[in-house]
């Protein structure tokens, strides 16, 4: 189906395209009539007439079926108002439409995502779950448009620390190394390692020798090296599926992936000319880049004697992307900290031509999450904080809210659904702020079934399940019709058919927050909705048509969290 602003937009394109070819309407929803198209008085200014006068002219032109009325307001805004026969039309397709208007793509593109990317033998922390929760949401938006999913969850499995832990780890004995790891024990696992190796010289050498050992691909080291590996992995998958993310440990493709196509990275950098000895280390200087004096800077493809290094990595991961995965987006789901290593990665590898233009190369970037104090989050200690650590402490507050809300569910019913709230707080609260700030994790806040949060919106869901859960009788939709008679109805048909835009505007700029603030807005018309017109009081057709929107709303809503990956219970 097409939606109510794209119909809307291509009429008014037609008026506009005929003054000046190209020429944008710039249409928006509006609160006087019901979209307001902004583009009359650029078109003047094209022309060089009278806004007035060319607003005039547009109207004209313009195709007016389903427009009930156009008014030509200051200085050249055209306020539209539709009939109520195009709102009944738009809203049964969209009754009709499992997707509800959203579109499936006809270009499928293969789309890398790259996100999550905790450290082996290494806490996951808050930074991560930013990445995680954020990659998982464009993740799910994609594979809805209808485009090919790759998902890269490029996690640091490789680099001089893994000669200590490996050390580390007989030390300990492999059952009792397993036996720390599997219960996700990880940052005593790394501090205990890097306390011995700043404090013991022997241990330090036996890193050392080990680390060359693990370059050299020796059997007994790399068999070690894996139980590292598969022992993070496993724990990484448990937090991912507490979280309801849809990474698997299939997505793990960890940066040592790539070793062996390192020498080819190098050979080609060779070949353009574009390798340079530098201080000792093999580099490349994109234009564009310098340092706080102005001096170029490197990007440092093979250190002298440590070998290769993270640059190298994601420098063999573009090429293999575009050229192994055929690529025509790839996506970064990385801390802001990261901006200039990937802009010079992203620089190089389209000098080194394996980046073509046609390739669509992003670093998504996003903000720290800071504590109460307003610095970097961190526990009292002043260590990072676990995520899990996290996890758990949302889903008790939750369980404590359920409790003093007087629940009736039996214990099992109440622990799901506690984690489902817990989940939805967590989530929402960092895809709903916009990507690139900071913000200040507050589970208070998140938690509350008020003010725009996941649980708000679970609830706004639960509730309207409930009214259908009271009628008592199986309903279907097919009898409603749309008179739209009170001003509250309205509002919420039109809440309901810019579903499309909020959705294509949260996808195309990667900035979930648009769509957060979308369903936000929503369930907050549903409630002026539900206040101003009974739903199981009234009777017939007008009972028909507002059991008709609110089955639209919960399901515009359940779509909207899923997207965002977030459960809508039936219950609450
Ligand atoms: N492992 C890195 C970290 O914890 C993030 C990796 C991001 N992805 C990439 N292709 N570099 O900071």
């Amino acid at each position: 189906m097409t939606s109510t602003y794209d119909l809307l937009n291509q009429r008014l394109s037609v008026a506009f395209d005929s003054l000046v070819p190209g020429a944008d309407p710039v249409l928006r929803p509006s609160d006087r009539g019901d979209y307001q198209a902004n583009g009359v008085m650029a078109l003047a200014k094209q022309l060089g007439r009278a806004p007035r006068e060319v607003a005039d002219d547009v109207v004209a032109r313009v195709n007016l079926e389903g427009i009930a009325r156009v008014e030509v307001a200051g200085p050249g805004f055209l306020n539209l108002t539709l009939t109520p026969g195009v709102f009944g039309r738009q809203l049964r397709g969209m009754l009709d439409d499992p997707r509800l208007g959203l579109p499936v793509t006809t270009t499928v593109k293969t789309v890398v995502i790259d996100y999550s990317a905790p450290n082996v033998a290494k806490e996951m922390h808050v930074g991560h779950l930013r990445s995680t929760v954020i990659g998982d949401a464009l993740a799910r938006m994609y594979r809805f448009a209808g485009h090919t999913v790759v998902a890269r969850n490029h996690v640091g499995d490789w680099g001089t620390p893994f000669g200590m832990l490996i050390e580390h780890l007989l030390d300990l004995g492999e059952d009792e190394a397993i036996a720390s790891l599997s219960i996700g024990d990880l940052d005593s696992f790394y501090r205990s390692a890097r306390v011995k190796f700043d404090a013991d010289d022997a241990f330090k050498e036996r890193s050392r020798a080990r680390v060359v050992a693990l370059q050299a691909g020796d059997p007994e080291t790399s068999r070690l090296w894996k139980i590292l590996v598969d022992q993070s992995v496993a724990y990484f998958a448990e937090v991912y599926a507490k979280l309801d993310v849809t990474l698997t440990p299939g997505d793990v493709v960890g940066e040592s992936f790539y070793n062996d196509m390192l020498d080819d990275v190098v050979a080609d950098l060779v070949r353009a000319g574009l390798l340079v000895e530098s201080g000792g280390a093999r580099c490349v200087f994109p234009p564009g880049f310098a340092n706080r004096d102005g001096e170029p800077l490197p990007l440092i493809v093979q250190k002298g004697d440590e070998g290769f290094g993270y640059a190298a990595t994601d420098l063999a991961a573009v090429r293999d992307r575009v050229s192994n995965l055929h690529a025509d987006e790839l996506l970064y789901f990385v801390g802001v900290p990261q901006a200039q290593h990937f802009e010079m990665v992203f620089a190089v590898a389209r000098l080194a031509g394996w980046l073509p233009d046609s390739v669509r190369c992003e670093h998504v970037a996003f903000g720290n999450v800071l504590g109460p104090d307003r610095k970097m989050f961190k526990t009292r200690g002043g260590e990072t904080v676990k995520l899990v650590a996290l996890l758990d402490e949302a889903i008790e507050r939750a369980d404590a809210a359920l409790v003093g809300r007087g629940t009736e569910l039996d214990p099992t019913e109440r622990s799901i659904l506690a984690t489902q709230i817990a989940r939805a707080a967590v989530k929402y609260a960092d895809l709903s702020t916009d990507r690139e700030r900071d913000y200040i994790f507050d589970l208070d806040r998140m938690i509350a079934f008020e003010g725009d949060t996941g649980p708000y919106l679970q609830y706004a869901h639960a509730r309207i399940r409930s009214i259908f859960r009271r009628l008592g009788e199986p309903w279907r939709s097919d009898a409603a019709t749309f008179a739209l008679a009170n001003d509250a109805e309205r509002d919420l048909a039109l809440g309901l058919l810019a579903f499309p835009e909020a959705f294509e505007a949260a996808f195309r700029t990667l900035q979930p927050h648009r769509l957060c603030g979308y369903l936000f807005d929503l369930a907050q018309r549903f409630t002026s909705f539900y206040e101003a017109c009974p739903v199981l009081s009234s009777k017939g057709a007008l009972r028909d048509e507002r059991l008709a929107l609110c089955e639209l709303t919960s399901r515009t809503l359940h779509l909207g969290l899923s997207l965002l990956g977030i459960e809508a219970p039936e219950q609450m």
